[in-house]
């Protein structure tokens, strides 16, 4: 980020309808879908992206070696020199058609995750992580016996990161050495999937990407960030849709009757609830285009729900969503538009359908579910549940 704040003429500043000054974290909300629009493609206005806090950001390590854990978020595709070439060949991946025949491998999945529910528990940690991991793992091509090692990873990598976004960058012996191990494997893994005879579209991708740079690397770190970009906010999403689901008997019944399909029941969710509750950018050239004056380095915060829900209030999701998707923010909107919105969309809306299909007995407890909002990504604590008579 560029430029020292000298954000205070903003707090007194008279701003426009839909600008809001948040005093005590010191930010410029953004409430409304056409100041959203233009800040999330104003060139002045930049995506959240720390481009390098340490020299060489970005390049991969020497041959032989790994990265350190803050090497290794610095290797994402998406804050490096080569974000135009990786997205280039990733978008391709992620298209509807492109993610559309992994959908009968994924029901089988949710199928299967939902037959194998113990008859009490967290359905986050029993059902939407297992399923939602084995999904991903499905759509990057890797083989059935690495997912039990790459889940384990998964969840270090998410793990690390939340810390590195609470500014916990201290890891003591025992998180080195777990991330030295993850790291190890991740290596391996990639030359395995580089070299295999997988070809899954994200595989094809990743070969034409590696040639970009000598070393693993680049991949492994892509991998990890997949894993990391997706699993934690489609695990927030189908919990919330759960707990609607499962506390008014009548979205339950629209399901299982077929009058809407999860996929539009999950978008209105979604746009009610969205997982990460804001879009940040940062003013790296003074500019107006807000509508008024914005110094270099001021925050920005486009407040999901509120631009969601603006035009258009919340509906009855038994009906579906009524708006178009284009209109939602959920997924975010312009140039880092989120790469995975249709195998995200895909994957919830078959994790929901198949659970209330295959559990008829299933009941959630609405009073016990915590799904905790103070971070920008929701963060789902517990999801308790009941499957039979007793329920
Ligand atoms: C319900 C699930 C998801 C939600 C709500 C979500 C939301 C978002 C949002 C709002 C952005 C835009 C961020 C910005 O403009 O600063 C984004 C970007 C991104 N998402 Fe997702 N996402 C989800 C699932 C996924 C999945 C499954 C993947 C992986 C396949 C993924 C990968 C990414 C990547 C790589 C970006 C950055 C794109 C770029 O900068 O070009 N997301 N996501």
């Amino acid at each position: 980020m560029t430029g020292s704040l000298s954000t205070g003429s903003l707090s007194t500043a008279a701003l426009p309808p839909g600008l809001f000054w948040d005093a005590d974290r010191g930010r410029l909300k953004v409430r409304d879908p056409r100041l959203a629009e233009i800040a999330l493609r104003d060139p002045h206005i930049i995506t959240g992206v720390d481009h390098g806090k340490s020299a060489g950001a970005g390049t991969p390590p020497p041959l032989g070696q790994a990265p350190t854990i803050t090497e290794f978020f610095e290797l994402w595709y998406t804050v490096g020199p080569r974000y135009q070439q990786f997205n280039t060949e990733l978008r391709k991946v992620f298209t509807v058609r492109a993610v559309a025949p992994f959908e009968p491998a994924m029901r089988a999945q949710a199928t299967r995750a939902a037959a194998a529910l113990p008859p009490a528990g967290d359905l986050a940690r029993d059902y939407l992580s297992p399923y939602l991991m084995h999904s991903t793992f499905l759509l990057l091509g890797v083989p059935e016996p690495e997912w039990p090692r790459l889940t384990k990873v998964a969840r270090l990598v998410i793990h690390l990161f939340k810390q590195q976004l609470l500014g916990v960058t201290g890891h003591g012996p025992r998180e080195a050495a777990a991330f030295a191990t993850a790291m190890h494997y991740l290596e391996q893994l990639t030359g395995r999937l580089l070299t295999g005879p997988g070809e899954e579209p994200f595989l094809l991708a990743a070969r034409r990407l590696a040639g970009l740079d000598p070393g693993p690397w680049p991949i492994a770190a892509l991998i990890g960030q997949l894993l990391m970009a997706g699993i934690e906010p489609m695990i927030v999403g189908s919990s919330i849709a759960c707990r609607d689901i499962w506390s008014t008997p009548r979205l339950r019944t629209a399901l299982l009757t077929g009058t809407v399909a999860a996929a539009d029941l999950a978008e209105e969710v979604l746009r009610q609830h969205p997982p990460f509750g804001n879009i940040f950018r940062f003013v790296v050239q003074p500019c107006t285009c807000l509508g008024v004056p914005l110094p270099a380095g001021t925050i920005v915060a486009i407040d999901v729900a509120a631009v969601n829900l603006h035009t258009t209030p919340a509906a009855d999701p038994a009906h579906g969503c009524p708006v178009r998707t284009g209109e939602v923010l959920t997924f975010g909107k312009g140039t880092h538009y989120c790469l995975g919105s249709h195998s995200a969309r895909l994957q919830v809306a078959t994790g929901l359908d198949r659970l209330v299909h295959e559990q008829p007995g299933l009941r959630i407890d609405g009073e016990g579910t915590r799904i905790d909002t103070h971070n920008n990504l929701k963060e789902v604590r517990a999801v308790p549940y009941r499957i039979g008579p007793g329920a």
